[in-house]
């Protein structure tokens, strides 16, 4: 885990004043977008508003995404010339459908790194996975570059190609979610949730949070500022869970230091994967600063 990123919320790119916004919500990531919340008639002037606002604003820690668009647009490639001035921390590449697209991308920023006297490596991508090829590609996409962070899932568009339909249950999307967090397990690199698209919903993304969080999704996209409490809790350990973690760690230290496999603590079984699984909720609470 390189960083957390329980949130990351899409702002506008746009919008100089969801920018200045920005700054002060409580996110890990932003995803300043020139892609789809931009129209096109303002791709130009937002790509200039964005190089402005990463300059300008002191975003502080969180990351700083910009997602682009495709390289196979007229605005992609300027995108990238452009923004990698104002060096952000990674981009987010839309609508990957394989291994290649993302490879053109990583080759464009190496030639752009060099140009800009950036070291090898300094910009991180997140590919965007949203349409059906890409789930069919997910391991090699997964594995295409070592520059590659996270994959964010996009239902609008997915189910835009598959000619579905979001619903409640979401029972329609537990293949290609599953199926993504897999390829991102053995990849060594972050899976997030597709934003959820009904602001005033909170019991519904909540419901939708809890699906991916029992998954094991490392966070979700937000939209709306108003999404983003009940979203970071929910990536969050309580402090109940934080409590048990540092038990179970104790507890199997002592048991393995006595030549004891397995023992029990409040009454569950506890072994060396439920230490090591511990360890990851108390690593993800100090990292929260919740410890
Ligand atoms: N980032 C930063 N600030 C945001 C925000 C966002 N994504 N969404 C809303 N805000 C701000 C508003 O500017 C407003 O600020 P104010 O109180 O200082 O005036 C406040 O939060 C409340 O917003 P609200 O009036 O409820 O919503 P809105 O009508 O201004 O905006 C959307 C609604 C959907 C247009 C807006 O949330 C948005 O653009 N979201 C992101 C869309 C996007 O990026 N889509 C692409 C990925 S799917
Ligand atoms: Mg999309």
């Amino acid at each position: 885990m390189d960083r957390l990123r329980r949130t990351m919320l899409y702002v506008p790119g746009s919008s100089t004043k969801m920018l200045e916004k920005g700054k002060d919500l409580d996110v890990d990531s932003l995803i300043i977008d020139l892609e789809d919340a931009v129209a096109l008639s303002q791709k130009d002037a937002a790509r200039e508003t964005v190089v402005k606002a990463l300059n300008e604003i002191d975003f502080g820690n969180k990351e700083k995404n910009v997602r682009i668009n495709a390289l196979s647009t007229p605005f992609g490639e300027s995108d990238l010339k452009e923004v990698i001035k104002a060096k952000p921390d990674a981009f987010v590449v839309p609508k990957v459908n394989r291994a290649e697209d993302l490879l053109q991308v990583d080759a464009l920023l190496s030639s752009l790194e060099k140009e800009n006297g950036l070291a090898p490596g300094t910009i991180s991508l997140h590919a965007m996975i949203e349409s059906p090829h890409a789930i069919v590609n997910i391991n090699e996409i997964a594995a295409s570059t070592k520059r590659l962070k996270a994959m964010l899932f996009g239902a609008a568009d997915y189910t835009k190609e598959t000619r579905g339909k979001i619903t409640k249950e979401r029972l329609e999307l537990l293949y290609p979610l599953n199926k993504m967090v897999l390829a991102a397990r053995v990849n060594g690199i972050d899976a997030i949730d597709s934003p959820f698209f009904d602001i005033k919903d909170t019991e519904g993304l909540i419901y939708h949070t809890n699906i991916v969080r029992n998954m094991g999704y490392d966070g979700k996209s937000v939209i709306h500022p108003s999404q983003i409490k009940p979203v970071n809790d929910i990536f969050t350990p309580t402090k109940e869970e934080v409590e048990f973690a540092k038990k179970v760690i104790e507890a199997f230290k002592q048991a393995d230091e006595q030549g004891i496999g397995a023992t029990v603590v409040d009454g569950q079984l506890v072994e060396r994967l439920h230490a090591e699984a511990a360890k990851r909720t108390l690593m993800i609470a100090q990292r929260a600063g919740i410890v």
